[in-house]
């Protein structure tokens, strides 16, 4: 990585790396953005931590710092309270530094050191259940992540894993057989299953589901029905195939709507010829017993907090579990790809499936525990505070919440006046990424543990921290930078030194350690925190600081790149959330 591609927090820290060295002084030495722009823009404390160690004072020690240290990127750092360094940018150095973001085609993003393969398993829709608002979070977040590692520079795959193995698929397969009366009647059977649609399903899963907790006698059918479709009765398969297929049509339409894409539509029946195999492995490692008729592994460990059961590996009807086409997943995954790190987003109330699994899949040798991440994620919650439902008290479909927004959308932008000269097309396409980009960004500017409150209105507004704001703000950059070409204005060299300048070359360069944190805490809040620092920073330099109408050419011409520079970090940093820029609004 060359000079000009580290962030001034990094340029500093290598100087005073350099410093104590030469003065001997023993302090692990950390230059980070400080929380007092009025004393400095970086900060370190290493004065005070070297302290202690070395019976001094701390104010000694930071005088001698400060004289030692090179002057060519900060000014010669001041001294305040205690110890503490404060650094301000020299204008050449701060103007370098943003140069160099306004020339690199990644807008001052580093990749990482040593790439790795990553798999992403997020989303998670399931057979017959239809995509609601309890996917929405892990589809966001999940898409999110997978953009953020792969822009970085690792290998990734998304994979949609479909839930389309298990019990529900049994509950279908008999609410069918008693709709038909039965399924003997072949021509009957294919009939109604050609015309089979996902509103049949969606309607006929939860009558079947509510009965299956009534009746026992319908459940005992359902649980045998799923076992006889996992071994491979073939008409029990012909009904599952044609169901997963209506299912999956419908959501992939729902997850592009979304902006939402998968390099991988394996689901977990996929696994189903590894799950024979595996069981008969893990009995001759003798890494499950039987336990009242059902095949299990214990993953307890001693120190758990609390008492984790067993993974159940097949049940007492012979069908393989959840955590089972889970586990043979890990297997499959470790065979045919090799990641180095397996990430799935759900929803924080799987949490302890998915230790049961990893801690399986660890004791079984298909991947180390340490590669394997459940990234959990609170609720999205009505004002009532619990998960969201709608208010006849059902799940929300994803595609009616869509459609919620982009009513919204079109509404918020009449009222602004935005697109009164669009042709039908480009308002929709605009009422559409603006719908998108409210719901994404409402979900992605909270840590992905936070919770948060449904609020379209709050969500939609064009002020304060949403996604039609961030928008917006693109927008304006492309428009101001359209303005400048039909006056044949050029941009040129980056001279920074009005404050409001210094205020928005300083936020540029911090979309690198953003980045780096998303990364590292698997939050893309990170990022959207520093798309919204950016816009708002962009918006004070724009009331200050003219750009077409500034007195100077070059004035003019280092704003245009300050400009440009903002604009690509931004539409960068929306596409990393997974939130598309319409041209004009
Ligand atoms: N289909 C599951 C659900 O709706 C989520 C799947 C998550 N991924 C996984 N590998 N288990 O709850």
């Amino acid at each position: 990585m060359s000079e000009k591609t580290k962030d001034l927090a990094s340029q500093l820290t290598a100087q005073g790396v350099d410093v104590v060295a030469r003065l001997s002084i023993p302090a692990n030495i950390v230059v980070q953005r400080t929380d007092r722009p009025d004393l400095g823009d970086f900060q370190t404390n290493a004065a005070l931590a070297a302290a202690k160690q070395m019976g001094r004072k701390p104010q000694e020690i930071a005088a001698d710092l400060a004289a030692a240290w090179p002057t060519d990127i900060a000014e010669k750092p001041s001294i305040a309270g205690p110890g503490f360094l404060n650094f301000r940018i020299a204008d050449a150095a701060l103007s370098a530094r943003t140069q160099a973001i306004a020339d690199d085609p990644r807008a001052g993003a580093s990749t990482v050191e040593s790439p790795r393969r990553v798999i992403v398993d997020y989303g998670g829709p399931n057979v017959a259940k239809g995509m609601h608002v309890g996917h929405l979070r892990a589809s966001i977040i999940g898409e999110s992540l997978k953009r953020i590692f792969r822009f970085r520079g690792d290998t990734v795959w998304g994979d949609a894993h479909f839930g389309d193995w298990g019990f529900q698929m049994g509950l279908m397969i008999i609410s069918l057989e008693d709709e038909l009366g039965g399924l003997d009647d072949r021509k009957k059977l294919d009939a109604r299953l050609a015309s089979l649609t996902l509103e049949d399903l969606e309607a006929n899963y939860p009558a079947a589901a509510a009965k299956a907790r009534e009746d026992e006698a319908f459940r005992d059918r359902a649980r045998k029905a799923t076992a006889a479709l996992q071994s491979g009765e073939p008409t029990h398969r012909l009904i599952w195939k044609a169901m997963r297929e209506v299912s999956m049509q419908a959501q992939k339409r729902d997850f592009a709507a979304l902006g939402v894409d998968f390099d991988l539509w394996k689901g977990e029946a996929d696994v189903d010829p590894l799950i024979t195999p595996m069981v008969e492995e893990l009995k001759r490692k003798n890494l499950v017993e039987i336990d009242e008729g059902a095949l299990i592994m214990r993953i307890a460990r001693e120190g758990d907090k609390r008492e984790l059961p067993p993974l159940l590996v097949v049940s007492s009807e012979g069908s393989a579990m959840y955590g089972t086409t889970d586990l043979a997943t890990v297997l499959e995954r470790a065979r045919d790809l090799a990641p180095d790190l397996y990430l799935y987003v759900v929803d924080q109330r799987q949490a302890d499936h998915f230790e049961q699994v990893f801690r399986a899949a660890d004791r079984a040798g298909y991947a180390r525990r340490e590669a394997l991440e459940h990234i959990g994620f609170g609720t999205m919650n009505g004002a009532d505070g619990k998960p969201f439902k709608t208010r006849a008290g059902g799940v929300l479909k994803l595609n009616d919440l869509i459609g919620m927004a982009e009513e919204k959308a079109r509404a918020r932008l009449r009222d602004a006046d935005i697109g009164s000269d669009f042709s039908p097309e480009e308002f929709e396409d605009v009422a559409h990424k603006v719908a998108i980009a409210a719901l994404k960004f409402a979900d992605l500017s909270n840590f992905r543990s936070t919770s948060y409150v449904f609020d379209l209105d709050r969500f939609m507004s064009f002020e304060g921290k949403t996604g039609p704001y961030l928008l917006y703000a693109a927008v304006r950059i492309k428009s101001i930078l359209r303005k400048a070409e039909e006056q044949d204005a050029d941009a040129g060299p980056v001279e920074v030194s009005h404050a409001s300048e210094r205020a928005l070359a300083l936020a540029l360069d911090g979309f690198d350690a953003a980045l780096a944190q998303a990364y590292e805490k698997r939050a893309p809040h990170f990022l959207a925190e520093h798309a919204f620092t950016l816009a708002q920073t962009f918006s004070g330099f724009y009331t200050h600081c003219p750009i077409l109408q500034a007195g100077f050419e070059a004035t003019r011409a280092s704003r245009l790149t300050l400009a440009a520079a903002t604009l690509r970090q931004l539409e960068s940093s929306l596409q990393l959330l997974g939130i598309a820029t319409p041209e004009r609004m």
